[in-house]
């Protein structure tokens, strides 16, 4: 596909087809990731792909499989959604959280090297490393798209990083940024609209 192309096809897929991904293809996705800029020219990053349907149920085992409607709502009450197409993104991903981690093929999970706190920077150059991780995971996404396939993140909620590093045994200077599901979409299910932003009304020339 051609840059352009693959940049307008990539979006978030939550529904997977159930069909199996192949070790090379999720390499080459990977190596795209490591080319992607890096605060301290060291990509001091490491992927764990989980293909083992056991090992997944363990890592994502604090987020519920189900959720209710009434739950759901009341969530994004607290989050306080005004815009109501936002309100429909949220309606159509909240239940979907588990089943989307459960039901890829392949689960990815990105990890970079933190030396200062993570949650309390002093400087915004402490969260150097953090930014760098997501310029990798963006080069991952357009790959998964330019290979057909599709992804879904999440990022882990409460306790679902302590129970990540007891499954994972990851060493304690690394952070894992967001669970990657990765998988061959499921066709014919469409996301709910997204916010159209036209480009003259968010650029600013020589000031704002
Ligand atoms: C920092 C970040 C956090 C996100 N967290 C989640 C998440 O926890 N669960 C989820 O299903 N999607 C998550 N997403 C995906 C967004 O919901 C999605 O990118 C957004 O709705 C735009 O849709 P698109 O990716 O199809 O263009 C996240 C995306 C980003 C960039």
């Amino acid at each position: 596909m051609e840059f352009y192309e693959v940049v307008k096809t990539r979006k978030t897929i939550r529904d997977f087809s159930g069909k199996k991904v192949d070790k090379k293809t999720i390499e080459r996705i990977l190596s795209a990731g490591l080319m992607a800029p890096t605060n301290d020219h060291l990509r001091n990053w490491e992927f764990i792909v989980i293909t083992e349907k056991e090992v997944i149920e363990k890592i994502i085992k604090p987020i519920p499989k189900t959720i209710s409607e009434k739950r759901v709502n009341f969530i994004i009450n607290s989050w306080r959604v005004n815009a109501p197409l936002q309100n429909e993104v949220y309606k159509n991903a909240i239940p979907k959280q588990y089943r989307m981690l459960i039901e890829s093929e392949c689960l990815i999970m990105p990890f970079f090297k933190q030396k200062a706190p993570l949650l309390k920077p002093k400087y915004l150059s402490a969260l150097n490393g953090f930014a760098s991780i997501w310029c990798c995971i963006e080069n991952i996404l357009l790959a998964v798209t330019a290979e057909k396939l599709g992804c879904a993140l999440r990022i882990p909620f409460d306790k679902e990083t302590e129970n990540i590093s007891e499954v994972l045994k990851h060493p304690k200077e690394y952070f894992m940024p967001c669970y990657l599901a990765i998988g061959y979409p499921l066709p014919k299910i469409k996301n709910p609209l997204q916010i159209k932003h036209k480009i003259k009304d968010k650029i600013h020339y020589n000031k704002w």
